[in-house]
C-alpha cells in the first residue's frame, strides 16, 4: 500500500519500583493501545513500543530498603508489570527495559555524540552531599520546600503538587532522604544540556507550530515552562546505579535517568526491529513517520522539552508529531498513591476479576482524565458494567446470537424486500468507522467509545420498536423477521470489528461466537465496515451464545471497598506520618489566646484564588471578617450556618489586600485534608474556651 501511514508510538516506560496501577492505564497505556489498535487496522505500519524504566534513585532507595540489589528489585517488577500489560491486552510492539545492554549501548552512543559535538556544557558546580552516608544528593535522595508552590514535600528534581522540576539546589531547607540530616555543599563535575539554548526553537516549533493540534492542557504547561525561562539541565549524576557516563574521569558518574528513559524508545524499538527484520530507521529517521508519545501529565516538560531538545541536539531524528498528555485519575475522591498504597493495581485487579479486562478497560475509557483530573469509584464501575456493558451492548449482541440460533439454526438468513426502516440501520452501520476514526484522530477517546455504544443502542432500539420485535413478529411476519435479523447481524459484526481497539477481547469473543475469525485479518479491518460488501453474507453460519459480559455484584465491589477501607486505616495509624509533638508551652501563654465560638455567617470565595475563602464571622461580641484556605474543602454552602472555634485576639493580617480578623481552628490530617474543630450547635456564639 503506497498511501499506508507508519507510526512509532510510544508509552511513558513505567518505573519498576512498584506494579501498574488504575492511574497508569486511564492516563497511559489504554489510550496509547486503543490508538495503536486503531491505527494497525486502519492498515498503518506501526511500531508500539515500551519497556520498563530501571534506573533512578526510587528503585535504589526502595532495594535498599529491602535489602536487596536494585537490579534484584527491578527483575521482580519488570515481570510483574509485563505480565500484567500482557493478560490486561496492552498490543505492545516490543516491551523492553532500560537495563537490557542494547538500551545501555544506544543510550551511551547517544550522549557520547552529544560530548563530542560539544551540545553539553561542561561544569563543576556545588551539589548537595550528605557526608554521613557519604553521597551526593540527587533527584529523590534529597526531599525540601518547593520554591514554587511551597509543597515541603518536594523531591529535588521535581515537585509532585505542582509538577514543577528544578534542581535539589533549588530546594528550600533540603534534607537528605537517606539520614534526615541537612545536606552541605560539595563540588563535583557534570554535563548540562542547555536548554536556553533550544528555547526559541521550541517555542516556534511547539507553541506557534502545534497550537491548533495538540492538547491545550500540554500547550499551558509548554507555553509557561518557557515563559518561566529555560535553564541548562544536568543530564549526568553522582550514582552507582544506571548507565555510566562514558567519558574518561567520569567513573562514580552516570547519565540522569531522564536522559536515558526516552533514549529507551529507541532501544525497544531497534530490538524490535532486529527480531522483526525491520529496519529500526525506519520509525526514528524517517520523516513519514509520526511519532506520538503517550504519558501523563507529570511527564509533559520530559517529552515536550527535554527530550525534543535531545533529539534535535542529536540531529538525526524526527520529533513528535504529538504527545497527547492526560491528567489525573484520583481513586475515590483521593489522590491514588504507590508509597501510601492507595491504589487499584493491576496484577490484583487481573486476579479479583478474571476474565474482565474489558471491564476495566471500558471504565477507564469512559472515565479517561483527558481534560481534567477524573475520579473511579468502584459504585461507577459496576453501574457501567451492569447499565452499560450488560444492559446494551451484551443484551443487543446476547438477543441477535440467540434468535439466530433459534430461527435459523444459526445461519445468517436471506433478505426479503428491505425496509427503509431496515436500508437505514444498514447505512448507519457504514458512518461509524469515519466518526470513531475521526474521534480517535483527535485523541478524544471517550467520545469515540461513547460513539461505539451509540451503534449498539441503535440495534437495540431497532429490535425493541413497538410491534417491530423478532420475537412478537416471527408468528406474523417471519420474511420481515428475517430482514431485521439479517441488518442485526451486520450491526453485530460491525461491533465485532469496531469494538476491537477499546475491548480486544469482547472483540475476540464475539469474532468466535459470529464465526468470523476464518476471515484474515486484512478483510477484518477498520474501514471494511463502511464498505458495501455484507459484513456477514446471507448463508453464512454463526456459532453458539456466549455471554460477553456479567452483571458485577454488590458484594464484590464490597469486597474492593473494605479494602481500601482497610488501607485507609492502615495508612492513618502510621505515626511517623502524624506532626511530631510542638514544643512545651506555659499555661500563662495558652490563656493569652481568646478562643470562642463563633458562627459563620456568609462565605464567598476569593476570586482568583483556589484556596481562600472570606467569611463573616459572628464572634458574639461582633462580627468580623476572617480568611481561611479551606476553599479547597468546603464550599460556600457548606460553611454558612456552621458553628467554629474562633481565635479572635490573632493580630489582623492581609490576605490579598483582604484583612482578615482572626483564625478559624480546624483540625488536619496527615494527608492534607483540613476538618473544622466544631463546637456544639447549643453553644451560643460569643461563649470562650479554655
Ligand atoms: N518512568 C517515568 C514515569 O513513570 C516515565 C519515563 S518515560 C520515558 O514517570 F520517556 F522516560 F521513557
Ligand atoms: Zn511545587
Amino acid at each position: 500500500m503506497s498511501d499506508q501511514k507508519r507510526f512509532t508510538i510510544t508509552a511513558a516506560l513505567p518505573y519498576t519500583n512498584g506494579p501498574v496501577h488504575i492511574g497508569h492505564l486511564a492516563g497511559v497505556y489504554v489510550p496509547a493501545d486503543i490508538f495503536a489498535r486503531y491505527q494497525r487496522m486502519k492498515g498503518s505500519d506501526v511500531a508500539f513500543i515500551c519497556g520498563s524504566d530501571e534506573h533512578g534513585v526510587p528503585i535504589t532507595i526502595k532495594a535498599k530498603k529491602e535489602g536487596i540489589t536494585p537490579q534484584e528489585l527491578v527483575n521482580r517488577y519488570h515481570k510483574i508489570i509485563g505480565d500484567s500489560f500482557r493478560e490486561f491486552g496492552i498490543s505492545f510492539d516490543n516491551y523492553s527495559r532500560t537495563s537490557a545492554p542494547i538500551h545501555h549501548e544506544t543510550a551511551s552512543a547517544f550522549f557520547t555524540k552529544l560530548y563530542k559535538e560539544g551540545k553539553f556544557i561542561e561544569q563543576v558546580t556545588e551539589q548537595l552531599y550528605d557526608p554521613e552516608a557519604d553521597q551526593f544528593l540527587a533527584d529523590r535522595f534529597v526531599v525540601g520546600t518547593c520554591p514554587k508552590c511551597g509543597n515541603t514535600e518536594s523531591y529535588g528534581d521535581q515537585c509532585e503538587k505542582c509538577g514543577t522540576s528544578h534542581n535539589g539546589t533549588d530546594l528550600i531547607d533540603p534534607k537528605s532522604a537517606i539520614t534526615g540530616n541537612t545536606p552541605v555543599l560539595k563540588e563535583t563535575k557534570h554535563w548540562f544540556l542547555p536548554l536556553d539554548q533550544y528555547s526559541e526553537w521550541l517555542n516556534e516549533w511547539i507553541v506557534e507550530g502545534h497550537a491548533k493540534d495538540w492538547k491545550t492542557n500540554v500547550l499551558g504547561q509548554v507555553k509557561s515552562w518557557i515563559t518561566d525561562g529555560l535553564h541548562p539541565r544536568a543530564v549526568t549524576r553522582d550514582l552507582d546505579w544506571g548507565i555510566p557516563v562514558p567519558v574518561e574521569g567520569a567513573d562514580a558518574k552516570v547519565l540522569y535517568v531522564w536522559f536515558d528513559a526516552p533514549i529507551g524508545y529507541i532501544s525497544a524499538t531497534k530490538e524490535w526491529a532486529a527480531r522483526e527484520g525491520k529496519n529500526w530507521e525506519d520509525y526514528w529517521k524517517n520523516e513519514d513517520t509520526s511519532l506520538l508519545h503517550f504519558i501523563g501529565k507529570d511527564n509533559i516538560v520530559f517529552h515536550c522539552i527535554i527530550f525534543p531538545a535531545m533529539l534535535k541536539a542529536h540531529g538525526e531524528y524526527i520529533l513528535p508529531e504529538n504527545v497527547p498528555a492526560n491528567e489525573f485519575l484520583n481513586l475515590e475522591d483521593d489522590k491514588i498513591s504507590t508509597s501510601r498504597n492507595w491504589a487499584v493495581w493491576l496484577h490484583e485487579y487481573l486476579q479479583d476479576f478474571p476474565d474482565q479486562q474489558d471491564v476495566l478497560r471500558y471504565v477507564l475509557t469512559a472515565n479517561a482524565p483527558e481534560t481534567k483530573d477524573n475520579n473511579f469509584t468502584w459504585k461507577d464501575f459496576q453501574a457501567r458494567n451492569n447499565n452499560e456493558l450488560v444492559a446494551n451492548l451484551g443484551n443487543f449482541v446476547n438477543r441477535v446470537i440467540v434468535l439466530t440460533n433459534k430461527y435459523y439454526e444459526g445461519v445468517v438468513p436471506e433478505t426479503m424486500e428491505l425496509t427503509e426502516r431496515d436500508q437505514k440501520v444498514l447505512d448507519q452501520i457504514k458512518s461509524f468507522p469515519q466518526s470513531i476514526g475521526d474521534s480517535l484522530d483527535r485523541f478524544r477517546f471517550r467520545e469515540a467509545l461513547q460513539d461505539l455504544m451509540n451503534l449498539s443502542s441503535i440495534g437495540n432500539k431497532y429490535i425493541a420498536e413497538e410491534g417491530l420485535e423478532p420475537w412478537k413478529l416471527i408468528k406474523t411476519n417471519p420474511e420481515q423477521v428475517q430482514n431485521i435479523m439479517y441488518v442485526c447481524l451486520q450491526l453485530t459484526t460491525a461491533l465485532a470489528i469496531l469494538s476491537e481497539p477499546f475491548l480486544p477481547h469482547t472483540s475476540n469473543k464475539l469474532k468466535k461466537i459470529l464465526g468470523y475469525s476464518a476471515l484474515d485479518a486484512e478483510s477484518a479491518g477498520w474501514d471494511r465496515v463502511a464498505s458495501s460488501e455484507p459484513l456477514l453474507p446471507s448463508g453464512h453460519k454463526i456459532n453458539a451464545s456466549e455471554l460477553l459480559f456479567s452483571k458485577i455484584e454488590d458484594e464484590q465491589i464490597q469486597a474492593q471497598l473494605d479494602q481500601l477501607e482497610a488501607t485507609k486505616a492502615a495508612n492513618a495509624a502510621t505515626i511517623s506520618d502524624l506532626m511530631p509533638q510542638k514544643e512545651e508551652t506555659n499555661y500563662e501563654d495558652f490563656m493569652k489566646m481568646d478562643l470562642r465560638v463563633g458562627e459563620i455567617l456568609t462565605a464567598e470565595k476569593m476570586p482568583k484564588t483556589d484556596k481562600l475563602m472570606v467569611m463573616t464571622v459572628d464572634t458574639g461580641i461582633d462580627k468580623r471578617t476572617i480568611v481561611s484556605g479551606i476553599a479547597k474543602h468546603y464550599t460556600a454552602e457548606e460553611l454558612v450556618g456552621r458553628k467554629v472555634t474562633v481565635l479572635a485576639n490573632l493580630a489582623p493580617r492581609k490576605l490579598r489586600g483582604v484583612e482578615s480578623q482572626g483564625m478559624i481552628l480546624l483540625a488536619e490530617d496527615p494527608e492534607g485534608k483540613l476538618v473544622f474543630v466544631n463546637p456544639d450547635d447549643a453553644v451560643v456564639n460569643g461563649s470562650t474556651i479554655a
